[in-house]
């Protein structure tokens, strides 16, 4: 017999207790505990009851993946080149972020080929058609309908057998008659989740489900959904800056890390097709403490300028503030010049910013990092048509890193002139004649970005 129970949810871990407190046991987070109902019903599994599996060989006959592309090449991109029937997407973002401006080009690109349904849990019918007007889009033939019971969209999807994408906005608007949770929270999330996801399964419908992010950047509501769905996608940006980065941080059918770039304009989201010019645009050469640092995001090598400023502090603890990078990471990268290269950081307040808003988590970019700060320190700018990257180990060693013919590759196309790189293994050595190539072995050789600057230190010394 299934019995109601009171329990209380962690709502950032999703872990239970009995009675309310003020912080979880589980996460140790504070306030997180909210009341649900719980349906306990008894496990009642018999022994020996179930079917016998069928096991099978490893190989054996494969279909390809038919994938449904969008023609919007950055979305498809992320997608692993597409979007494979049956697959559930989850798209979290900050709010206002322009998840729902995504989403409805994305469904209005797909209606031209097979019947798209969207439904808006957070706004009225004429809010969405006031904005698919704006971006052109009135006259595409999505089914819309606004609504926030699964019940309704459930009946509905089955009495229309040919729907082929279902896009809910968002899911933590959502809520199941049979649950007493208020829509949001943890066990509504997941129950409405999960009959979502089943259908989806059995239909082989492509279900793309909008999740709002919580102020620790999590996605709200149970970290679980995370693990139930096919793929996860963060729509990421500042809102100071126009351009946003769709990034898969999860994804069954491709690559992960894989970025897509857009623009927020008037009409709507743009694709940015290369988006290393775009880094770079405002960049000033000639400046000390910048440099330009040639990584890899996904499959895709992007250029951007990465910026250190050292000053003097007046703090008993000295400031260090990253914005796009690893905070810890900035703290190894100090330690190893200071080690390493006998430089002096202790009283001085160290400022790194990834110009342009990206976030970088390579650690490919610790050589260009260095780079940047030395430029900081001794005023020196480095040499405005030089790229740089590599990974530092804590003995003051450079690192080879992935994909380096392809960044070269990018740096080349961009009209930079020399790279500053790891020493290669002598079998993996790149041969690029449109780039002049210096290797590095240890962070003391960082010298020798500053040597065709010579004329300019005397200036400045002067
Ligand atoms: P929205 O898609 O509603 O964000 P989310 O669903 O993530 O909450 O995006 C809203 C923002 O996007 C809003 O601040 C206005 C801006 N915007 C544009 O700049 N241009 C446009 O064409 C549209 C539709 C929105
Ligand atoms: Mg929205």
């Amino acid at each position: 017999m299934a019995k109601s129970t009171t329990q209380y949810v962690c709502q950032q871990c999703g872990a239970r207790q009995a009675k309310w407190s003020g912080q979880c046991s589980g996460c140790h987070a504070w306030n997180s505990l909210a009341e649900e109902q719980m349906q306990s019903s008894s496990p009642g599994i018999k022994l020996g009851a179930g079917r016998a599996l069928e096991f099978v060989s490893l190989s054996g006959e494969q279909q390809p993946v038919p994938r449904r592309k969008t023609q919007m090449s950055e979305f498809d991109r992320v997608c692993g080149g597409g979007l494979v029937p049956g697959s559930v997407i989850l798209v979290g973002g900050d709010p206002g972020i322009g998840k729902s401006t995504l989403l409805l080009q994305v469904v209005a690109a797909l209606s031209e080929q097979a019947k798209c349904l969207y439904v808006s849990g957070e706004e009225a019918i004429d809010q969405v058609r006031m904005r698919a007007t704006r971006l052109g889009l009135e006259k595409c033939p999505v089914h819309l309908a606004a609504s926030t019971s699964i019940q309704d969209i459930i009946s509905s999807l089955e009495a229309m057998p040919e729907a082929a994408v279902l896009i809910i906005d968002s899911i933590q608007t959502m809520a199941l008659d049979t649950l007493e949770s208020a829509p949001g929270t943890v066990s509504q999330v997941r129950a409405c989740a999960q009959v979502l996801i089943r259908f989806a399964k059995k239909r082989g419908l492509i279900l793309i489900l909008v999740g709002h992010v919580t102020k620790e950047g999590m996605i709200a509501g149970p970290r679980v959904l995370e693990h139930m769905v096919d793929t996860v996608l963060y729509f990421e940006g500042d809102r100071g800056h126009q351009f946003r980065i769709l990034r898969s941080v999860k994804n069954r059918f491709g690559a992960t890390d894989e970025i897509g770039v857009f623009e927020m304009t008037q009409a709507g989201l743009q694709e940015v097709a290369n988006p290393s010019a775009l880094f770079l645009a405002d960049r000033s050469g000639d400046v000390s403490g910048s440099v330009v640092f040639a990584g890899v995001e996904g499959t895709r090598p992007v250029l951007v300028e990465v910026q250190a400023l050292v000053v003097g502090s007046t703090l008993a603890t000295p400031r260090r503030a990253v914005v796009g990078w690893d905070s810890g990471r900035l703290s190894m990268i100090l330690a190893v010049l200071e080690a390493r290269c006998r430089m002096n950081f202790s009283g001085q307040d160290v400022y790194l910013n990834i110009a342009g808003g990206l976030r970088i988590s390579e650690p490919a970019a610790d050589l260009a990092v260095a780079a940047a700060l030395v430029s900081a320190v001794t005023r020196v700018p480095i040499a405005a048509d030089a790229v740089i990257f590599g990974e530092i180990g804590l003995a003051g060693e450079i690192r080879a890193v992935a994909q380096q013919a392809a960044r070269l590759k990018e740096a080349a196309k961009l009209g930079f002139k020399t790279a500053f790189v790891p020493t290669q293994k002598k079998e993996s050595k790149a041969s690029d004649d449109l780039i002049r190539i210096h290797e590095l072995s240890y962070v003391q050789d960082l010298g020798t970005l500053f040597q065709t600057q010579s004329t300019k230190r005397e200036v400045i010394n002067q």
